[in-house]
Formats: C-alpha cells, sequence, structure tokens
C-alpha cells in the first residue's frame, strides 16, 4: 500500500522547500515533477528538437531516464546518468517547460512515470496537477498559492543565490505567462482538487507552513493506521470470544435500560441469513447485534472506523468495512464468507441513514449476494426516535425466497431490491 502526500499550485509559492523539508521530516520520497517535464525540455534543448517536432519528441520520450534521489535532506536530478540538477533551472529550460509540459504525449509519459514512481511507496509529489489527475485518490492534498508579485519576488532571490541571470520583471513575466498557460492545459491544468486544503503562503513564514501540513498529515496517517487495523481480521480466540460475549451482553443491557425495547418476529436459530434493515440511526444496528442470541455480522462504511471506540467495537463484533461510491470487491468477500459458513449477515439496503426519507435508491448488494448465494433475506424494520427510554419498535419479517431471482440481470436484481425493501417498509409501520 502506498501513501501519497500531492502538494500542487503554481511557481513560486513555496511548494519545492516545503516538500523537500517535509520529506526528510516525515520519511516521505520526494518526487519534483515539475523537475521531471524540465528534464524533458532540456534534452529538447541538448537535441535541438522543436516545439512542433512530435516525431523526435516522442523518440526522446522513449529514451530518456530520468532519476530523481535525495541526498542529506538535497534533491539530485539526473538526466540520461548526467546529473543535471542545475542545469534544469537556467533561463532558457524555464521559458520553454510550461510549453513542453503541454504537450499531451509528454504529459501522458511523465503521469506514467510518476504514477510507477509512487508504487507501493510514500511519497511526497509536488506538481500542479498531483491532486486533481496524477493521483485523484492522493492521501493529502494540499494546495498552496501566493499572490503573483510576492511568488517572483522569491523566485528571484532564490535564482540570485543560485547564480541564474533573471530580472525582478522578467520572473515576474515568466510567472504569469506560466500561470496562463498551466491553468489551460488539455490535460492536468492547474486548478485546485475539491478535496484539496488550501494554504495561502504570502505572508506567512515556511516554517509555519511546514508545521501545518505535517499536522494534516500526521493526523492522516494517525487515520490510516486506525483503518488498516480494521482490516486486519482477528484470529477466532477463545478470548476473543469471551470478549465479544461479555461487551455484548454489557451492551445489551444497556441498550435495554436506555431504551423501551418492543420486538416481534425472530432470527431462525440456524441457518445463514442476508439481515436487511432500514436505517434511521446508528442505534438501529446496534439493536440487531446486540440483542440476539446469534452473532450478526453488519456491514458498515469504512468512515466510521475512524474513530477509536468504533474501531474497537468492529473487531469485536466483526463488522465488515466497505468502501463507498465503489465496488469493493474485499467487502463482498468477506461478506460472501459469511453466508457460506452458515451465519447471519447485516446490510443496510439504503446504504445510509435515512436513505428511505430522502428518496434515495436502495443497493442491489444484498439482493444480489442472496441470489448469489441463495440465502433468504430475513427484512427489519425499525422505528422510534432514540430518544432516552422511549420506544424501539424492532420487527424481523418472515424469510424471502429470492431463489426464482437466480441468473438475474440488472434490472432483476432491481426488482429483488424493491420487494425486500417494500416488506421492510411495510415492518417498519407495525407497532405492538
Ligand atoms: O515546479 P516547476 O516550476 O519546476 O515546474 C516547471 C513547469 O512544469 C511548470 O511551468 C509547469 C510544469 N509542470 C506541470 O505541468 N505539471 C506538473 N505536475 C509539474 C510541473
Amino acid at each position: 500500500m502506498s501513501f501519497v502526500v500531492a502538494i500542487d499550485g503554481p511557481a513560486g509559492t513555496g511548494k519545492g522547500t516545503v516538500t523537500e523539508i517535509l520529506s526528510r521530516k516525515m520519511h516521505l520520497i520526494n518526487v519534483d515533477t515539475g523537475a521531471m517535464y524540465r528534464c524533458v525540455t532540456l534534452e529538447m534543448l541538448n537535441r535541438k528538437v522543436g516545439l512542433q517536432e512530435l516525431d523526435k519528441i516522442t523518440k526522446i520520450l522513449e529514451e530518456i531516464k530520468i532519476e530523481l534521489t535525495n541526498e542529506k535532506g538535497k534533491q539530485f536530478v539526473t538526466l540520461n546518468g548526467e546529473d543535471v540538477t542545475e542545469k534544469i533551472r537556467t533561463k532558457e529550460v524555464t521559458s520553454l517547460v510550461s510549453q513542453v509540459s503541454s504537450i499531451r504525449e509528454v504529459r501522458l509519459a511523465m503521469t506514467g512515470l510518476q504514477r510507477k514512481m509512487a508504487q507501493g511507496k510514500n511519497v511526497i509529489m509536488e506538481g500542479r496537477d498531483i491532486g486533481t489527475y496524477v493521483f485523484p485518490g492522493a492521501d493529502v492534498k494540499i494546495y498552496l498559492d501566493a499572490n503573483v508579485e510576492e511568488r517572483a519576488k522569491r523566485r528571484f532571490k532564490q535564482n540570485q543565490e543560485k547564480g541564474i541571470d533573471m530580472s525582478y520583471d522578467e520572473i515576474l513575466a515568466n510567472i504569469k505567462m506560466r500561470d496562463e498557460n498551466d491553468k489551460n492545459k488539455e490535460i492536468g491544468a492547474l486548478k485546485v482538487a475539491e478535496d484539496a486544503i488550501v494554504i495561502d503562503t504570502t505572508n506567512k513564514p515556511i516554517k509555519q507552513v511546514v508545521k501545518e501540513i505535517k499536522k494534516i498529515i500526521q493526523e492522516k496517517q494517525k487515520a490510516q493506521k486506525l483503518l488498516e487495523k480494521i482490516y486486519s481480521i482477528r484470529p477466532e480466540t477463545k478470548w476473543k470470544r469471551f470478549v465479544s460475549k461479555m461487551t455484548k451482553g454489557f451492551l445489551g443491557g444497556l441498550y435495554r435500560l436506555a431504551f423501551r425495547v418492543r420486538i416481534t418476529g425472530n432470527i431462525p436459530e440456524t441457518g445463514s441469513y442476508i439481515i436487511c434493515s432500514n436505517h434511521i440511526n446508528y442505534l438501529d444496528a446496534a439493536a440487531i447485534v446486540l440483542l440476539n442470541k446469534r452473532m450478526v455480522y453488519f456491514v458498515a462504511k469504512e468512515d466510521l472506523f475512524r474513530f477509536r471506540l468504533l474501531n474497537w467495537l468492529a473487531h469485536v463484533f466483526d463488522i465488515i468495512p466497505i468502501k463507498r461510491n465503489m465496488q469493493d470487491m474485499e467487502a463482498m468477500k468477506r461478506c460472501l464468507k459469511v453466508i457460506k459458513s452458515g451465519d447471519l449477515l447485516g446490510i443496510f439496503p439504503e446504504g445510509t441513514r435515512n436513505g428511505l426519507e430522502k428518496n434515495g435508491k436502495a443497493k442491489n448488494g444484498a439482493a444480489y449476494m442472496a441470489i448469489k448465494t441463495g440465502s433468504p433475506v430475513i427484512p427489519v424494520g425499525i422505528h422510534g426516535t432514540f430518544k432516552p427510554f422511549s420506544k424501539v419498535y424492532i420487527n424481523y419479517g418472515e424469510p424471502i425466497d429470492l431463489s426464482s431471482y437466480k441468473g438475474a440481470d440488472k434490472e432483476k436484481q432491481n426488482e429483488a431490491t424493491k420487494l425486500i425493501m417494500d416488506h421492510i417498509v411495510m415492518l417498519t409501520k407495525k407497532e405492538n
């Protein structure tokens, strides 16, 4: 598994400096994607290849070998075996690089290389399109910004230190031109990712920016560790069963003290069933898990496990984490294992709380698994306000046999889901 921190933003916002410091402090591999576009530009200049000569550019892309290495916190760039760390920062390269990086073939080749560089590693990658195009699923997305005059001032100072001869006005014009060009690229245009954290560095010392990003990364790493924990299945030991039984007894008792629970119907004592309930409150799943003699293995969205206590409870009750908005094959496998072992699987077909009320379409997962495994569905209708000492109604329905749907296509699965939901809705109206 890799961990990707994306640092995007226009030139002169401090991306390079911040990335270098953070890579050192947090043991992340530093990937400066701008340096990669600069290498292609330098090679084009070396071979005297023009922007229109696509054949020759393609050949360069096939032959070029770019390496980024870090020594004592400083990044070195090697192009075809030669150290070009300084050469890629010259005026000639800087003036041309934005146009080179707009060439479709160049972008695709560099993007491919960048994705490969991050495979299975923990990286901090700086550029323009990392959080939007190269790694839209990056773990942390930061967008650094600053006003253009401040950025030009910084670059001017940097260049002077490196002995690069460019006036302030030249730099300002170049940055404005690159900003414009970078924002209007066909692929990987410079823009703020929807889920990026924007930091304006205009009046902020680098130290402060580093501190802020470090905190964001640390929080994410902590949350990730918790999530990883939930994916590691704990072996079925006697101790685990004991803890599970005790916790269930204790919390079940508390539940009955907190609410006046009214249960109708039941779950058969043996056999595999898929328990499908409406979802109005986090406490409804608890009612099904805690107030049953048998163990119900519930499916719950992954985000829930970011809370330490819930993460622990999820382990105790073997809750199956599921990633939202995607086909989570791992979760599906775990669900099928529960059913094949003759146990009870719990699912909220609405996928979210109050999905019925929001007129959302119920998900086909439960129907799909019931049809695939031949395991009947037990519909459950829950209602109540979940205010302390109020009545909570839990109505179990008769098992629904979906075997006549065998080989169902999407349309038929929709039909089966509707059938389940109709039963659930009926049961939510039952009071006793
Ligand atoms: O960060 P830099 O100034 O070294 O980047 C040089 C150029 O490369 C910049 O003008 C835009 C381009 N670039 C890009 O298009 N996409 C990236 N991910 C990184 C840089």
